[in-house]
């Protein structure tokens, strides 16, 4: 009869509510109890910023209902990781400090046996850690940009391309009306799965990713090509880690750079840099935080239930230091090293981009 704990860190992702239903319900179904840590780590590192208590029972009607919502009903953060928490000094400098001690020791005093880390690279490095030091964990991955290893896919991607690819569609309509260049900026900082997916599926005319460094002169003339074809407006998808290639020129009149900055990133510095070199009215769209928001498609919800009882089938066979990963059809368990030695980036011979460059897709290469 285990008692353990669940806890979800980092960016927040469609099904993570999923995951938590799916783990506490198979674990209540063995009779075992479930808990939850509020906020990432941060109801075991500042209990006392819990009034109604930092790790929670999870019961059945605590889950009941929630596979289709949107966030987490235990709270996640992106601050404050407990390899390196910053903390502030009394002479006003701020150091980063190893809290993993402190889990361990909360983890002990609430009489936790194991631990299901639900998050990102970051979490799975904490979960690593904690693993060295005698911790029970199972890892699920999370992520709505795709980009942790060892898994052919996060829960939430599936979501995230989903919604990218409906406002593509959306903003074709309203392109060719005006005869405009839309270009629409998505989530994706080191990795360009939801710009590619969202783009091929949404038929983007150009697609901008951080693993292809783009000329946006190149960008311009596939605009201009359709352009003389008749077809006077582009729909330019930017994942918002995509970059020039290297010894560009910022396009923008410094006065407007700052502008551009404040605005939104390389989504708006791509719009205005293409509507310098093309003439065309162009105007730019942040889907941002709206990809991490709202109901898991069908997709993501079973890959999140998937994954969720499968944590706690890990753990019933004894296992620990794993992550769940989809390895299609089936899920099985990875060392949870393999899933954070290197970002999975989007790779340039992939059937997905081969696609894209049959369809005329440019790259800005
Ligand atoms: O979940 C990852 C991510 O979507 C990145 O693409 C993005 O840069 C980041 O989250 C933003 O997160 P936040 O605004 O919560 O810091």
């Amino acid at each position: 009869r285990l008692r353990i704990a669940i806890c979800t860190g980092g960016g927040d992702a469609p099904g993570l509510n999923a995951v938590i239903r799916a783990v506490v319900l198979s674990a209540l179904n063995r009779g075992w109890e479930c808990y939850g840590i509020r906020d990432g780590f941060n109801g075991i590192l500042s209990p006392k910023s819990y009034p109604r208590g930092g790790v929670i029972p999870l019961t059945r009607d605590t889950v009941h209902g929630i596979t289709p919502l949107g966030g987490t009903i235990i709270g996640t953060t992106n601050r404050g990781n407990p390899l390196r928490y910053p903390t502030l000094l009394p002479d006003g400098t701020v150091i980063e400090r190893d809290r993993t001690d402190e889990i361990v020791n909360g983890l002990a005093v609430y009489g936790i046996d194991a631990l299901i880390s639900v998050g990102g690279d970051g979490s799975m490095e904490i979960a690593s850690a904690l693993t060295r030091k005698g911790v029970r964990v199972i890892g699920v991955p999370k992520t709505i940009d795709n980009d942790l290893d060892g898994t052919v896919a996060t829960f939430g991607f599936d979501t995230a391309v989903a919604f990218a690819t409906e406002a593509i569609d959306r903003l074709h309509t309203t392109a060719e009306a005006h005869q405009r260049v839309m270009v629409v900026e998505v989530m994706g900082r080191y990795a360009g799965w939801i710009a590619l997916n969202a783009g091929v599926s949404g038929t983007a005319h150009a697609v901008l990713i951080p693993e292809i460094p783009y000329d946006i002169h190149k960008v311009a003339a596939k605009i201009k090509s359709r352009e003389a074809e008749g077809r006077p407006y582009s729909v330019v998808v930017v994942a918002e880690g995509a970059r020039p290639i290297e010894g560009s020129v910022s396009l923008i009149a410094p006065k407007e750079a700052g502008r551009a900055e404040r605005l939104g990133g390389i989504g708006e510095r791509v719009a205005r840099e293409l509507e310098a070199l093309t003439g065309r009215e162009t105007r730019v769209v942040v889907l941002g935080h709206l990809l991490r928001g709202g109901t898991p498609t069908t997709f993501d919800r079973l890959l999140a239930l998937r994954f969720g009882a499968a944590a706690v089938r890990a753990l019933e066979e004894g296992q620990s230091g794993v992550m769940v990963a989809l390895d299609p059809p089936t899920v099985r368990y990875v060392p949870l090293e393999e899933a954070t030695r290197r970002m999975k980036t989007v790779p340039l011979d992939s059937d997905t981009m081969l696609t894209a460059r049959d369809l005329g897709i440019s790259f800005g290469d």
